[in-house]
């Protein structure tokens, strides 16, 4: 039988977590479901991480002190990764250039990338954003605190760093106690006009999956960022939805937990999509094809056709992310049996790709999730990880025999901690 992580993913299958997916299923059927500030000082990092850890400087855990120190660093010009209840962040004052330039070294992001800036509270809107439509705010309304970015036109003076040299600029109110305390600690002596904020893109380099806890940021970063804020796993576990509302009718550029449908509900617009072919219209990096990838070659594919890939793709080392049932033939630790509740798959997706990576899978075999709008934020990003892991010739000749792959016990810390 299977034990649940503190993640909730379930290794190796059965009854058990079947049982439990027909109550969380019940759950979700209702729409995207509130967002749970997690506990600041969760201690320990979990998931496991590619490369080891131990040999940089530990996270500090986000408790009173811990978000002090990082307060204080941030004010200092320092850059610190911190947790939000989507993914970790990678912040800098937004008002110091400095060292948000520092944040687009450490990531190895180019320049034009614009930054998503996490404000305190939604009064804050003019002081970065003019033309703010009614729908907007309705949105913000309902969704902040939460995992919704929009897009708005910059206010005056706004500057090109983070806005890429784009006349948007992208605002945040994340539904953390973390970025919370931080951006309270920097609003005081708050004179009510000036712009308080911490720029924070996802504290991965460019191109790679958004880290979900400390032990990622350090895997993926080292000692680049002055601090590593260590405040457990991320609730939502993949990026906020992002909406431009810079042009009239909102577009979804990035789809998240909160989905094209849970906004048209309450607007009563059905936002567009990106429009691929217009050169004019804003930058997502996170929109590009190839985004979001784990070091193993990713195929999303049906139960049936992950049974015949088995045999295709004999002599390397198979892994599979399967909805609730487990894969036969294929080792333990190379198969995360996944929950059909989109809220909780994307809650370990990239942890679990992490592990996978870990586990030195070549190919990753993810059994394609439900078509439900709530699926929208996972299906984006499973086709940009495939899109960016494309075929390349076997590493190993010699067909194996998958049966005999070695469990890999760092997967099993994961899955049994
Ligand atoms: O959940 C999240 O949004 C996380 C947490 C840390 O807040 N942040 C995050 O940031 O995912 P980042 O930079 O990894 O992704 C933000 C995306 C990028 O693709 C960027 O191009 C886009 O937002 N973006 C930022 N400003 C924009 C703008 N003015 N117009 C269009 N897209 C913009
Ligand atoms: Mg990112």
């Amino acid at each position: 039988m299977s034990e649940q992580n503190e993640q909730g993913t379930t290794a190796a299958g059965g009854d058990a977590l079947v049982e439990q997916d027909h109550a969380a299923k019940a759950a979700e059927a209702a729409e995207a479901p509130p967002v749970t500030p997690a506990t600041p000082a969760t201690p320990a990092a979990t998931g496991v991480v590619p490369v080891a850890v131990e040999k940089y400087r530990p996270a500090v855990v986000a408790d009173a002190d811990g978000i002090a120190q990082a307060a204080q660093l941030l004010m200092q010009g320092g850059v610190v990764a911190f947790p939000t209840e989507t993914v970790y962040g990678l912040g800098a004052d937004a008002a110091n250039a400095e060292a948000v330039a520092r944040i687009f070294k450490i990531k190895k992001r180019p320049q034009t990338h614009p930054l998503i800036v996490h404000i305190p509270d939604a009064s804050h809107l003019e002081r970065w954003a003019v033309d703010i439509p009614d729908t907007a705010r309705r949105l913000v309304g309902r969704y902040w605190p939460g995992p919704l970015t929009l897009v708005l036109r910059r206010a005056e003076g706004v500057s090109d760093l983070l806005t890429g040299g784009q006349d948007t600029i992208a605002l945040r109110v994340a539904a953390h106690p973390v970025p919370e305390a931080l951006l309270k600690a920097m609003s005081e002596g708050d004179d009510g006009q000036r712009r308080i904020g911490i720029a924070a893109p996802s504290a991965n380099r460019f191109g790679r999956i958004s880290p979900t806890t400390a032990a990622h940021v350090i895997a993926d970063l080292g000692n680049d960022a002055d601090l590593v804020l260590d405040g457990g796993a991320c609730e939502v576990g993949i990026e906020s939805t992002i909406v431009d509302f810079s042009r009239g009718e909102p577009v979804v550029l990035r789809p998240g937990r909160i989905s094209a449908q849970d906004i048209a509900a309450l607007i009563g617009v059905e936002p567009g999509v990106p429009d691929a072919a217009d050169v004019t219209a804003p930058r997502v990096s996170g929109s590009l094809a190839a985004h979001y990838a784990p070091r193993a070659k990713l195929r999303m594919m049906k139960r049936t056709a992950m049974i015949d890939a088995l045999s295709t793709h004999k002599g390397q080392r198979i892994a599979a992310l399967a909805l609730e049932v487990n894969m036969p033939r294929l080792a333990p630790g190379l198969v995360v049996v996944v929950p059909a509740v989109a809220s909780r798959y994307a809650h370990t997706l990239y942890a679990n790709l992490r592990a996978l990576d870990a586990a030195g899978a070549d190919i990753i075999l993810v059994e394609t999730p439900p078509g439900s709008p709530a699926w929208a934020g996972v299906h984006d990003r499973l086709s940009r990880a495939a899109a960016a892991t494309p075929d390349k010739p076997p590493k190993v000749e010699k067909a194996e025999k998958i049966e005999q792959v070695e469990r890999v016990e760092k997967v099993d810390e994961v899955e049994n901690p």
